[in-house]
């Protein structure tokens, strides 16, 4: 790892669902080159225990080591909930996860002062949205629910139709909205590719807020104020595709993730602690 402008952003990921940051921060960041990690091979993230998920993230942050990054996005929701400070006290780089940047937008955008965040079991039940919602303005109301079933709804492209329609429904229908919420945090990779659906079952009067650019944000506004940003519009910007599974369904899936066909993906082993 190196605080080096040339240095490339590392990013980590459960598996394709952090294609949607990596996305984002292709477009906020075009001249950073980056490397993307997607643990395949443990996915999900989202029903595992904060315990495992830590040595999963720091396995995945030593890995990223390797290719000399200069700043380390955790894109997923998960072990942005669970293992950022494990993260940030072990790394000599600025480490950025997704909740932070999600919760400002949300508390800054509420105007009814109710605030909903749907995420995994693993986020909804850290508390992470609610503690940094909290934490930027006391007085908000904050409901919280788990929709474990829209991460496979979105990886298999059922992202439209009834039965996403009706999952959704049963998740988001009845009291999670009730009582003036007016803005809706989608804390987990996935549920960006189903904000359509969601936004139909919620209403027009519900704002949804997406992390992957508020982080994309955030992670500007770092590498500016740590003078690690690329200058140099001359440079090459490379993109490195890391994954523990075999590549083929990162590469199929993924693709619809980051919205353009993806290719070269290198299959890699962890070493947990
Ligand atoms: N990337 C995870 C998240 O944002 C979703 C998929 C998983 O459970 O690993 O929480």
């Amino acid at each position: 790892m190196r605080r080096e402008r040339h240095a490339a952003i590392g990013v980590f990921d459960s598996g394709v669902g952090g294609l949607t940051v990596l996305k984002a921060l292709m477009e906020r960041l075009p001249l950073e080159s980056t490397v993307y990690l997607g643990d395949t091979a443990r996915v999900p993230y989202g029903t595992k225990s904060g315990e495992v998920v830590t040595q999963y993230s720091l396995a995945n942050a030593h890995a990223l080591a390797e290719y000399d990054v200069k700043l380390l996005v955790v894109a997923c929701n998960t072990a942005s909930a669970v293992a950022l400070p494990a993260l940030r006290a072990k790394l000599p780089i600025p480490v950025v996860g997704v909740i932070e940047p999600g919760a400002k937008v949300a508390a800054e955008s509420s105007r009814t002062g109710k605030v909903a965040v749907i995420g995994t079991p693993g986020t909804i039940a850290s508390g992470a949205y609610q503690k940094a919602l909290h934490a930027l303005r006391p007085s908000l109301e904050v409901h919280a629910q788990a929709c474990p079933l829209f991460v496979p709804l979105a990886e298999e492209g059922w992202v439209d139709g009834d039965v996403p329609r009706l999952v959704a429904e049963e998740y988001l229908g009845r009291e999670l909205l009730t009582g003036g919420v007016d803005t809706l945090v989608l804390g987990c990779t996935h549920y960006p590719l189903l904000s359509q659906v969601i936004h139909k079952v919620v209403g027009p009067r519900v704002t949804l807020v997406d992390s992957a650019h508020a982080t994309a944000d955030e992670v500007t506004r770092v590498l500016r104020d740590e003078e690690l940003n690329r200058t140099d519009v001359r440079a090459s910007v490379e993109r490195h595709f890391l994954v523990t599974d075999t590549p083929n369904r990162f590469l199929e899936v993924g693709a619809r993730f980051l919205g353009r066909p993806l290719s070269g993906a290198r299959q890699i082993d962890l070493k947990l602690a």
